[in-house]
């Protein structure tokens, strides 16, 4: 199973999502893959690999035919493992443009990795450039996360919009497995209104769990550990136990739209 944490809006939670979501599947029956697809490597760069040591990355499989399974890294979360990103993806575009099939490079280089892993989380970069369409199309689920701030519903809608048509033209099968409300706020009246406008619109599309604002998870990755790793007893900890809990319950059974 192929997750693709996506929104084309920056810092709205994917790299967090992408994260600890990967590490709340990981276990002895499930092992989990995160690929990094983002320039700025910030997944990967939180799971403690040096900004010297990126290479080789997810781009250097994509765009210059590095074996993906010589690509693979531990992370220190067992049954977590890590295709960390780097600067070279800010050039995927042009290196992938003239290639047949663009669309589908990353697609078809999942397909020899795929029996070593029950998921494959795609932590996406904040647009839907050519690598951001590669993961869509090989996703078979979507998980989008949303902040509570101005325009978020306005920048839903579009987005949801985006990957129609994507699928359409490209015959993908990824369907959004859920909408995330993340940077929760209590006692925000503007942003509680954000979400409650989500859930009018979206029902059950949006997940139950919400990823409230938290201290430990904006310090965790400067200290290079999962919120489970940096604080396992706290809220956004359990958060992220719930929601890996929903995740495995939809795929199971998919909410339709
Ligand atoms: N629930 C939270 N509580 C506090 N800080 C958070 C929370 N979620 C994310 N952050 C912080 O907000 C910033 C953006 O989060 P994150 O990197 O996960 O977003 P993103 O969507 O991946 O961003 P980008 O589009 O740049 O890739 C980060 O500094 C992160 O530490
Ligand atoms: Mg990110």
């Amino acid at each position: 199973m192929v997750i693709a944490v996506v929104n084309n809006k920056g810092g709205v939670g994917k790299t967090t999502t992408s994260v600890n979501l990967g590490a709340a599947l990981a276990g002895p029956r499930r092992r989990v893959l995160l690929i990094d697809l983002d320039s700025q490597a910030s997944a990967s760069l939180w799971c403690g690999i040096q900004r010297g040591r990126l290479r080789p990355s997810s781009a250097s499989c994509l765009l210059y035919a590095h074996p993906i399974k010589q690509a693979i890294r531990r992370t220190s979360t067992p049954h977590f493992d890590l295709i960390t990103g780097s600067m070279d993806l800010a050039n995927a575009d042009l290196a992938l443009c003239d290639l047949p099939g663009r669309e589908l490079a990353l697609k078809n280089l999942l397909k020899q990795i795929h029996t070593s892993y029950e998921m494959i989380v795609l932590d996406c970069p904040p647009n839907l450039s050519l690598v951001g369409v590669n993961a869509l199309v090989a996703a078979d689920a979507l998980i989008v996360p949303v902040a509570p701030q101005f325009l978020a519903v306005e920048g839903l809608v579009s987005l949801l919009a985006s990957v129609e048509k994507v699928r359409a033209r490209l015959a993908t099968r990824s369907r959004v497995l859920g909408v995330l409300l993340t940077m929760v706020q209590r006692r925000n009246g503007a942003k509680l209104e954000v979400g409650e406008r989500l859930r009018a619109r979206y029902r059950e599309r949006v997940f139950h769990t919400e990823i409230g604002m938290s201290r430990a998870l904006e310090e965790a990755p400067a200290a290079n550990q999962t919120i489970f790793q940096f604080a396992p007893r706290s809220l956004p900890a359990d958060a992220f136990r719930r929601l890996a809990g929903e995740v495995l319950q939809r795929i199971q059974y998919p909410v339709r739209h």
